[in-house]
């Protein structure tokens, strides 16, 4: 995997506005198929023809919070959040509400340097309840060692027949302490 030259010390982060939609979806292009396709290549894409498109981050940004990381111009990773009864989806396994990391995604060319890091921190921060949950797909054994390194846990899969499992994985946060 190739390195920034630059380092993490030169990323800077900072609030996703609409502005940013065009490099996010082109951020999609360049980490999505090498995340998904090893997995399932039409899941793959599946994912940028649903979830990296325009309008879903239009629909996005107007009800989750989004952080992008920028070396110099270029938007290298980005993470969003926000309360699952206000997603567009639908999850019928969940009673009550949750606070969600739907995204953290990092370009390849930048991965292993501590960005994800980062900006999972700055997403700890910010949620306001004492829990923060994410989903991963089964088979990305790269999020799940992350993931479980920063402290997260398995709590439930959600199966489904034509599609690989999600994983929804929680973890505490020490608000307050
Ligand atoms: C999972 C992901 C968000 C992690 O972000 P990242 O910036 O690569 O992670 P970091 O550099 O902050 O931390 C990676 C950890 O793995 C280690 N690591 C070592 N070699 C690495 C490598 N080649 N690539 C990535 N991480 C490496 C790092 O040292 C670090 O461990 P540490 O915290 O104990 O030091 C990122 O790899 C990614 O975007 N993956 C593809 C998309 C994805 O799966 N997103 C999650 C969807 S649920």
């Amino acid at each position: 995997m190739a390195r920034s030259p630059s380092g993490a010390a030169l990323v800077t982060l900072r609030t996703g506005t609409l502005d940013d939609v065009p490099a996010l979806v082109a951020l999609g292009h360049a980490v999505v198929p090498p995340t998904y396709g090893p997995i399932d290549a039409a899941y793959a894409r599946r994912m940028l023809d649903e979830w990296w498109v325009p309008a879903r981050f239009e629909a996005s940004l107007a009800v989750n919070a989004h952080l992008v990381a920028e070396v110099g111009a270029e938007v290298v990773a980005m993470a969003s959040f926000g309360r699952l009864s206000r997603s567009h989806r639908d999850f019928p396994h969940v009673t009550g509400d949750r606070e969600v990391m739907w995204k953290l995604y990092v370009h390849p060319d930048h991965q292993g340097i501590g960005i994800g890091s980062r900006l999972l921190s700055e997403v700890e921060a910010m949620v306001e309840g004492d829990q923060l949950w994410l989903e991963v797909v089964d088979g990305n054994e790269q999020a799940f060692a992350f993931y479980r390194a920063h402290g997260f846990a398995e709590v439930e899969r959600v199966t489904d027949r034509e599609w690989p499992d999600d994983v929804w994985l929680r973890k505490p946060l020490a608000k307050g302490l």
